[in-house]
């Protein structure tokens, strides 16, 4: 059976890796982007879609059809470009049903029920833990893997496994745990559910933080790579271990820079919003978080 053929853009400005799975060159055009881009400008508030575009180009070049719109979790760093890029080229949004959690969580801070359901529903579609679907010819699955957020979820397709933030490069770790309803006891065993896949299967992250001077930005390891050589998890690291290390290295970790705008975006599905008067604005509470 072919293995799905995966192509990664990056984002520089927020170290994220988005993806489109597909297969080359078979009749079945169908695929899936992961983690895409909006890119935003927090001095100017101005919206641009280079990186969005840049996956757009890409799949009207391969001839793709898009199926799927993934996002892994409500990221905190950067706005997704689900919105744009359906709008563009069709397809379905779809996130986990943890996502039900991080909008209980948000929506009283931003008071957005009118245009943000609090049961999912500007997604097209909510997966369940351990749902199997397809992208194109390949069968994929749902893994459930909490930790840097409550909504934190891998898709296995075929052989490669998307984890966002769940964990990064073997030497680079895994991801802050310090976010509301995040916990580095859920990204532990998150880690060790991962390991079940085969050794030989790819893992492809949600970014990348090469350390200084070391190399450039990468995205994709294998679970043995994982479970030998993670500076946070590998085998061996114990959960008490991991945990501590983990907690004390969150402790006054600075708030995202683009924390505020992410969230309400994300969880809009890449929308902007009710505007006023024609004029799209963006909510910043003062001194709540
Ligand atoms: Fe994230």
């Amino acid at each position: 059976m072919k293995k799905p053929d995966v192509r990664g853009f990056f984002d520089p400005i927020t170290a994220t890796w988005s993806y489109v799975v597909y297969a080359d060159g078979e009749t079945d055009t169908r695929c899936a982007i992961i983690d895409s881009v909006l890119d935003y400008d927090i001095y100017s508030s101005r919206v641009k879609t280079e990186s969005a575009d840049r996956i757009i180009d890409f799949i009207k070049k391969k001839g793709l059809e898009v199926e799927w719109i993934l996002e892994t979790h409500i990221h905190a760093d950067h706005l997704t470009g689900s919105a744009y890029i359906k709008e563009k080229l069709d397809g379905k949004t779809a996130i986990s049903k943890h996502i039900l959690k991080v909008l209980k969580t948000w929506e009283p801070l931003f008071h957005n029920e009118e245009d943000t359901p609090l049961n999912g529903s500007q997604f097209d579609h909510i997966f369940e833990d351990d749902e199997i679907f397809t992208v194109g010819p390949f069968e994929a699955r749902i893994i459930y893997t909490p930790g840097h957020t409550p909504s934190d979820t891998s898709y296995l397709i075929g052989d490669a496994v998307f984890v966002g933030d769940a964990m990064f490069l073997p030497d680079v770790g895994t991801g802050r745990c310090d976010f509301p309803d995040g916990s580095a006891e859920d990204s532990y065993r998150s880690s060790r559910k991962l390991f079940k896949l085969p050794e030989s299967y790819r893992m492809y992250v949600g970014h990348d933080y090469p350390p200084k001077g070391t190399r450039s930005p990468e995205c994709m390891t294998s679970i043995a790579e994982q479970k030998h050589r993670n500076i946070r998890v590998h085998e061996g690291i114990s959960k008490e271990d991991y945990v501590t290390k983990r907690n004390n290295d969150d402790k006054g970790k600075a708030v995202p820079k683009l924390l505020l705008p992410s969230i309400q975006v994300n969880l809009r599905a890449g929308k902007f919003g009710k505007k006023m008067d024609g004029v799209q604005y963006i909510k910043l509470p003062i001194d709540k978080i």
